[in-house]
């Protein structure tokens, strides 16, 4: 399952994904999740009924093998829509083991990437070693799905297959 934490139509964490896809067509089978937008505010009061969109989101992580995150960064934090999707799961757990390759392409994202690694990290999430900031990311990709920037494909590419080893283990 990937998750782009961009909503935008021509964004490129989404052709990220669609990149990843292709280079690894043979390997995985990588669903994008495209329900961000419709799920609602996180609100605790909710949990004992929580709405359907929310569990079928919850249902998707826990059935996935490993999940992709790929990210901008606004305004020196999280998009609001990925960080409210995250919050869903914080007591229901479906992150906790869960394999995630956590990808930051912004123009700096420094601070989204950290953000997220530490969210992730302390609802147990496996994200080491299969982690990358990606900066200045409209010069590295094209209107393709191709990675233009060789350091950075073969950034993926390192990326992908520590993420790989990491689902491997917990099979
Ligand atoms: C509202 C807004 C705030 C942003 N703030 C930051 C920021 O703090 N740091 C940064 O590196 N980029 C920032 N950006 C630039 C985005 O990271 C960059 O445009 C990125 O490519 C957007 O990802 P997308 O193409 O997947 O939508 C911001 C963009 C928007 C729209």
């Amino acid at each position: 399952m990937a998750i782009s934490g961009s909503t935008r139509q021509e964004s490129s964490n989404k052709d990220l994904i669609k990149a990843i896809q292709l280079l690894f067509s043979e390997e995985l089978d990588i669903e994008l999740f495209e329900g961000l937008t419709h799920l609602p505010h996180f609100n605790p009061d909710l949990i004992e009924h929580t709405p359907a969109e929310v569990l079928a989101f919850k249902k998707r992580i826990a059935n996935a093998a490993g999940v992709i995150i790929c990210t901008p960064e606004y305004a020196m934090g999280l998009p609001g829509s990925l960080k409210n999707a995250i919050d869903w799961t914080v007591s229901s757990c479906e992150f906790s083991q869960k394999p995630v390759a956590v990808i930051t392409a912004a123009t700096s994202g420094e601070k989204a990437h950290a953000s997220l690694l530490g969210t992730l990290r302390v609802i147990e999430a496996k994200v080491d070693g299969h982690h990358l900031l990606i900066q200045f990311v409209k010069t590295k990709i094209n209107n393709e799905y191709q990675v233009v920037h060789e350091q950075t494909l073969s950034d993926i590419k390192q990326l992908m297959h520590h993420f790989m080893g990491t689902i491997n283990e917990e099979q």
